[in-house]
C-alpha cells in the first residue's frame, strides 16, 4: 500500500480577489476565527497522516513562513503567564508536521507552482492543498484529503476530489468530465480549465484536493503556459488521465473557497459555530440579525 506522507500547500498567488487587503497580508494568512486559513489546510493534511509539507510561498509572504516557526519571546511570556493552553497550542502547529518551504518566483500558475515542490517529493507520490479552500470534516469521517490517500492507497492512482456545481458555476472551475454510468469514484476522461458557457456538460468541479501518483510530475516539466499565461495544473492532469489514469470522487465534508469574499465570510461563520466557546452567543447574535433582515426585506 502507497502511503501519501508528502504534500504541496501552493500560497504563493497573488490574491487579486482579496485586494486591497493581500497588498500586504497574504490570502493565506487571512484570519478564519483565530487562526489563519492556511492553519486549517496544514491540519487537514496532518490529520491525513501527511509528514512533509512543501509550502510554496511567493515574493512578500514571510508571514506564512513565520507563522510556522518557533516564536520564543512569545512561547516564553505565555508561560511565564500560566497560558499553558494557549503556550500548547502555539508549540503544536509549529511541530506538528516539517514544514519545508519553497519559493516560487513568480506565480505562474498552479502547475508551475506544483513543480517547485519536485526537490522535496523526489520520485514520491504525493497530495496537492490548496492554501486557500477549507474543508470542514463530519465527525468520526475521515478528511477529504484521507478519503483521497486512502484511495490512493487502494489503487495506486491519482484520485482528484469533485463536487457538483450548478451551471452557472462551472465556468469559474477545473471540470473533470467522467465516465458515465459509473458510480464515484469515477475514472476522468478528461479536464478543462474554466470551460466557457455550453462547452462541457460536465458539473464536476475540482474543489482544490488532490492526490497525484508521481507522474504528474514529467508532465508539469514539459507543460507550457496556456490560459492566462500560466501552466495550468488542469492541463498536465489531462495529460495523465489519457497517458495513465486519473479516478475523481465526491467527498462528504463542507468546503468552502476562503480566497473567494463570499466564501470567506461563510467559513467564519461555521467555524465560529462550532467553537464551544462561542457557538451559543454567536448563534443568538445570528438568529436576531436574521429576524431583522427578514423584517426589513
Ligand atoms: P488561486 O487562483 O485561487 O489564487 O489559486 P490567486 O491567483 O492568488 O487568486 P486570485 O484569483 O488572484 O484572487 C489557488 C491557490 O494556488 C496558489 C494560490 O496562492 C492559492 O492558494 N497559487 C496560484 C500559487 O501558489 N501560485 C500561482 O502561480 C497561482
Amino acid at each position: 500500500m502507497a502511503q501519501i506522507k508528502k504534500a504541496i500547500i501552493p500560497a504563493a498567488g497573488l490574491g487579486t480577489r482579496f485586494l486591497p487587503a493581500t497588498k500586504t497580508v497574504p490570502k493565506e494568512m487571512l484570519t478564519l476565527v483565530d487562526a489563519p486559513i492556511i492553519c486549517y489546510v496544514v491540519e487537514e493534511a496532518v490529520q491525513a497522516g501527511i509528514e512533509d509539507i512543501i509550502l510554496i510561498a511567493g515574493r512578500g509572504k514571510h508571514a506564512i513562513e513565520d507563522f510556522f516557526d518557533t516564536s520564543y519571546e512569545l512561547e516564553d511570556r505565555l508561560a511565564k503567564d500560566g497560558k499553558l493552553d494557549l503556550l500548547e497550542r502555539i508549540i503544536k502547529i509549529r511541530n506538528q508536521a516539517n514544514i519545508i518551504s519553497i519559493r516560487q518566483k513568480q506565480a505562474l500558475g498552479l502547475g508551475h507552482a506544483i513543480l517547485a515542490g519536485l526537490p522535496v517529493i523526489g520520485s514520491d507520490p504525493f497530495a496537492v492543498l490548496l492554501g486557500d479552500e477549507i474543508t470542514m470534516g463530519f465527525h468520526n469521517e475521515p478528511n477529504v484529503t484521507k478519503q483521497l490517500a486512502d484511495s490512493f492507497a487502494q489503487t495506486n492512482y491519482s484520485t482528484v476530489s469533485i463536487m457538483n456545481v450548478p451551471e452557472n458555476q462551472v465556468r469559474k472551475y477545473g471540470i473533470a468530465e467522467v465516465e458515465e454510468g459509473a458510480s464515484s469514484p469515477f475514472r476522468v476522461k478528461s479536464f478543462i480549465e474554466k470551460p466557457d458557457p455550453g462547452t462541457t456538460k460536465s458539473r464536476w468541479a475540482l474543489p482544490g484536493r488532490y492526490v497525484f501518483s508521481n507522474k504528474i510530475m514529467s508532465i508539469l516539466k514539459e507543460a507550457k503556459p496556456t490560459l492566462h499565461g500560466e501552466i495550468q495544473l488542469t492541463d498536465s492532469m489531462n495529460v495523465l488521465c489519457h497517458n495513465d489514469a486519473v479516478f475523481a470522487r465526491t467527498f462528504t465534508a463542507k468546503r468552502f473557497d476562503a480566497g473567494d469574499k463570499l466564501g470567506y465570510l461563510e467559513a467564519n461563520i461555521e467555524l465560529a459555530l462550532n467553537r464551544p466557546e462561542l457557538r451559543s452567543e454567536f448563534a443568538k447574535y445570528l438568529i436576531e440579525l436574521a429576524q431583522q433582515l427578514k423584517v426589513n426585506n
